[in-house]
């Protein structure tokens, strides 16, 4: 295949963007590409930063109930002890509390990609993954509606990163980690110049050199953002106390920034709980402009999941589908209100409370251990699906006539690891 430079970045599988780095020529970006953006050593790095790209586009497409999307990840909480930590229980009052939102399995890294990606791909693992080419994303939904979008790491040393970690350069200490970037994992992102160019930092300590607040005071913030605080911010090194603190210093400011709120809905929300034993339920809190004043301070115990992030903006802009666990997922009842989305339960016959729980996963092409190793297919029969969206047609074309299995449903009862789909018990 020919990685030649072209104009727009097209959805994953249909190759027709700039893949080259700069400087590189198509037939040698192969080899660069594994490890340009890789190399962690201090030099290396200031190296790779010179040159590094960055850009921040800019869109308004209106949506049917919020103008913007902002997505804040904390870590490894369970539901109980992040709700009466006082600074996340304060900003539930200032929104809606999702009191029934589950992560989709363990450790981290599946549930960061479940959220871009539509599954976690049998991940079970916090590795170096790289997922296929040829799986797409949010980011092509987005693309295709041209809704403008970036992903802001705290500590990330410069835009397009794409190394496994990086320290605290003082103290050592863990800081930047790829597992909680979901968007550098797929390859269908990271072999396009043009979106590593999207994957920026953010700095509380060097506001000066921080992305995210230099497209603040330009007014370029994206439509669709996703926030990941660093390892000690985010409660993955410290505890809730100290990750509510960091969210009141950072959001409060945002929510009277006019460059911020403009009609925004912000999903604060963890990544996993911390007992795994128990059923894998996190807080999550839907909040901003967007949400409207009389449900401030209510709760909503609909069904949700990483899921709800990607049906709840597909609705919101009418975006096409991935064809995967996105079709089937609850929208945001408030959103789905308005955009027609219908607010699924549970079917009784799938016993929820006794069975299932969300806490390892099902096999894949990621799982280390037994079981199905194929990528499994989008769902194609998935076009017709209750909401009325349609798949992406870039996966459509990339997908027809696949002989890979397929086990994706319009439907809220997901498989997770005790309820495998059919062949990918691990
Ligand atoms: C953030 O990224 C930019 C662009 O790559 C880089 O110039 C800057 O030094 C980074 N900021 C910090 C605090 O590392
Ligand atoms: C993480 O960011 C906070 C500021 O938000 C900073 O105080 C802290 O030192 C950073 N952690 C590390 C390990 O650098
Ligand atoms: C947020 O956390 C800080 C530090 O623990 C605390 O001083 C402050 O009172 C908290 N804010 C609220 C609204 O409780
Ligand atoms: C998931 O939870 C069930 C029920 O508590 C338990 O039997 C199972 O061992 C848990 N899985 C892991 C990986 O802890
Ligand atoms: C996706 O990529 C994998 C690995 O390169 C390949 O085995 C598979 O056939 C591809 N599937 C499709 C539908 O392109």
């Amino acid at each position: 295949m020919l990685f030649q430079a072209a104009t727009i970045v097209a959805a994953a599988g249909v190759v027709a963007a700039s893949r080259c780095k700069p400087g590189t020529t198509s037939s040698s970006s192969t080899i660069g590409w594994e490890t340009v953006y890789t190399a962690t050593g201090t030099a290396a790095v200031a190296a790779a930063a010179a040159t590094a790209r960055t850009s921040s586009p800019t869109s308004k497409v209106k949506g049917k109930v919020f103008d913007r999307y902002v997505s804040i990840w904390f870590e490894n909480t369970d539901y109980a002890k992040a709700i009466a930590d006082p600074n996340f229980s304060a900003f539930a009052k200032q929104g809606i509390t999702l009191s029934n939102f589950h992560a989709v399995t363990h450790p981290s890294e599946p549930n960061y990609i479940s959220v871009v990606g539509g599954d976690y791909f049998g991940m079970q693992n916090d590795d170096f993954n790289q997922v296929n080419i040829n799986v797409s994303t949010v980011f092509d939904l987005l693309d295709h509606k041209r809704i403008s979008w970036g992903v802001y790491q705290e500590d990330m040393p410069y835009s397009g990163f794409e190394g496994q970690k990086y320290v605290n350069q003082k103290t050592g200490a863990n800081d930047y980690v790829r597992k909680h970037n979901p968007a550098v994992i797929f390859d269908s992102v990271a072999h396009f110049e043009d979106r590593l160019s999207q994957i920026k930092n953010l700095s509380l300590i060097d506001v000066a050199k921080s992305q995210f607040h230099q497209d603040l005071k330009a007014d370029k913030l994206p439509q669709w953002m996703f926030i990941t605080p660093n390892m000690t911010s985010d409660a993955h090194d410290a505890t809730i106390t100290y990750a509510g603190n960091w969210l009141n210093l950072f959001l409060t400011p945002l929510l009277k920034d006019k460059n911020f709120m403009q009609n925004t809905l912000v999903l604060i929300t963890f990544d996993e709980n911390s007992g795994y034993a128990l059923k894998n339920k996190i807080l999550s809190i839907a909040l901003g402009d967007a949400v409207p004043q009389h449900l401030a301070g209510t709760t909503d115990d609909s069904f949700y999941n990483h899921y709800t992030e990607l049906s709840t903006v597909e609705a919101n802009w009418d975006l096409p589908t991935l064809g995967r666990w996105d079709v089937g997922a609850n929208v945001l009842q408030f959103v789905a209100q308005q955009t027609g989305d219908k607010v699924r339960k549970w079917d009784p016959s799938y016993n929820f409370e006794a069975k299932y729980f969300y806490n390892q996963s099902y096999a894949g092409p990621f799982n280390t251990k037994g079981g199905l190793h194929e990528y499994p297919a989008p769902n194609l029969e998935l076009d017709h699906s209750a909401s009325g969206r349609k798949i992406l047609d870039s996966i459509k074309k990339t997908w027809r006539g696949s002989k890979n299995p397929t086990y994706y449903r319009d439907a809220i009862e997901v498989n997770d690891g005790l309820n495998p789909p059919a062949g990918y018990a691990v």
